[in-house]
């Protein structure tokens, strides 16, 4: 197992009639900045609940953060915090919403010159408003991580950075918040919870057992418990288990002292920053793909993902890696996801505009690190 270092400072609090919590968990006296989306709170009756759990803080409010979060959306919020002398973020919603909120609260402390650096060059952070969140759609694990993933549209980028300074101080989990999502979004978030243990589970062995027994015990639950949100979409224990799925999913427990590989995510965000195709559509384009390509690198990984996972039996490694991988894209089409890159849009000259981006910023991506602009492009042309 390689060396790793450990710190997950959030305070989750989940169930039924959680949100009413807030007013205990903000610290009095705070000026606090209400960050929300497009509206999805106000029409699901979340807004209300989170206002009167607020009342008697002064709170300033932050609607309109975009799917994919926009930079230039959230420096208008930052432009707020700083002269509001905000000193508390709430962020209402799904991940884009709470990224958003973290990429404004350290925005708001950095005293560089234009924040995207923290993006682009990894400039440090050493400074954030402290924040929480009321998250609304089971997917991205941000409730209980430090990471946040940014666009910035007039550049096609879309950017990741992570800072101890943004975990949040507490995540409410309220489950039943999720029955007025589509299901096409909780499909997204199956995916998205799917490839999250995929990226740091079908990467190179370390020998960590544990770590591996625990991917495969999620992505299990997953498997058996996906269908069920689709027949019965009104369960409240189903929408329960899948939102904690997600959570644990990208909380930083999977990963420690394990290699993790990311070059789906890593193409996929590329994708979605180019065609705006949802995140977690794109992981299941591009996940198929990346096992063609890095069959000779994953395959071992591959099969026992089969063999443990999918009950695959085949004694033939090359057999087994080929079932597997159509095993998977079966699971994503049951969630309803089948689309094609012609279908996203995805065209030869788009494929080569990604992979010139990626030569020229001069990163690799991947567990071996040996996925360049070349093969992107080999990759996107595995996909369908
Ligand atoms: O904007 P509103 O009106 O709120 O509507 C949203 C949005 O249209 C709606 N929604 C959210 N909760 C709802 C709801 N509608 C009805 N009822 C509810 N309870 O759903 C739509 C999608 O929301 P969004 O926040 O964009 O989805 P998601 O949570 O999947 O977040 C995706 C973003 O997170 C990033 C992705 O790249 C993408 O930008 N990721 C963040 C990660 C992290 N911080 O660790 C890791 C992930 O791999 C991912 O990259
Ligand atoms: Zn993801």
């Amino acid at each position: 197992m390689n060396n790793f270092e450990y710190c997950n400072p959030v305070r989750i609090v989940f169930g039924k009639g959680t949100i009413a919590r807030i007013s205990d968990l903000i610290p009095q006296g705070s000026k606090v900045l209400m960050v929300y989306g497009g509206g999805s709170i106000k029409k699901n009756g979340v807004y209300d609940q989170v206002k009167a759990a607020l009342k008697g803080f002064d709170v300033v409010e932050f609607g309109g953060v975009e799917p994919n979060p926009q930079y230039s959306t959230l420096m208008k919020a930052v432009t707020i915090v700083q002269e509001e002398n905000v000193t508390f973020i709430l962020s209402v919603g799904g991940g884009s919403t709470l990224d958003g909120s973290k990429f404004i609260a350290a925005a708001a402390k950095y005293e560089g010159d234009d924040p995207w650096d923290i993006l682009e060059k990894g400039a440090a952070v050493n400074d954030a408003v402290p924040l929480a969140d009321v998250i609304t759609l089971p997917a991205t694990g941000s409730e209980m991580n430090c990471l946040a993933v940014i666009s910035k549209k007039e550049t096609t980028e879309k950017l990741a950075f992570g800072s101890p300074l943004v975990f949040p101080k507490f995540s409410i989990i309220d489950p039943t918040v999720t029955f007025t999502l589509p299901l096409r979004q909780i499909a997204n978030g199956v995916a998205d919870t799917f490839v999250h243990v995929i990226e740091q589970y079908v990467t190179h062995s370390v020998n960590s057992p544990l770590q591996d027994r625990q991917a495969e015990a999620l992505l299990l639950a997953l498997l058996d418990e996906a269908p069920k949100v689709f027949t019965a979409p009104d369960d409240y224990d189903v929408r329960a288990n899948l939102f904690w799925m997600a959570t644990q999913a990208l909380n930083g427990w999977l990963n420690v002292g394990v290699a993790q590989c990311w070059a789906t995510h890593n193409i996929g965000h590329e994708l979605t920053a180019r065609v705006g195709v949802d995140h977690g559509r794109s992981l299941a384009l591009v996940l198929p793909g990346v096992w063609r390509h890095q069959r000779k690198e994953k395959g071992e990984r591959i099969a026992q993902l089969g063999r443990r996972v999918f009950q695959i039996d085949e004694p033939n490694l090359d057999k087994a890696i080929d079932a597997t991988i159509a095993a998977t894209i079966m699971f994503f089409q049951s969630l309803g996801i089948n689309a094609t890159k012609k279908e996203y849009g995805v065209t030869d000259e788009i494929i080569k505009a990604i992979a010139d981006l990626v030569d020229s910023r001069g990163v690799k991506f991947g567990d071996r690190k040996n996925i360049g602009g070349k093969e992107i492009i080999e990759i996107l042309n595995l996909c369908d």
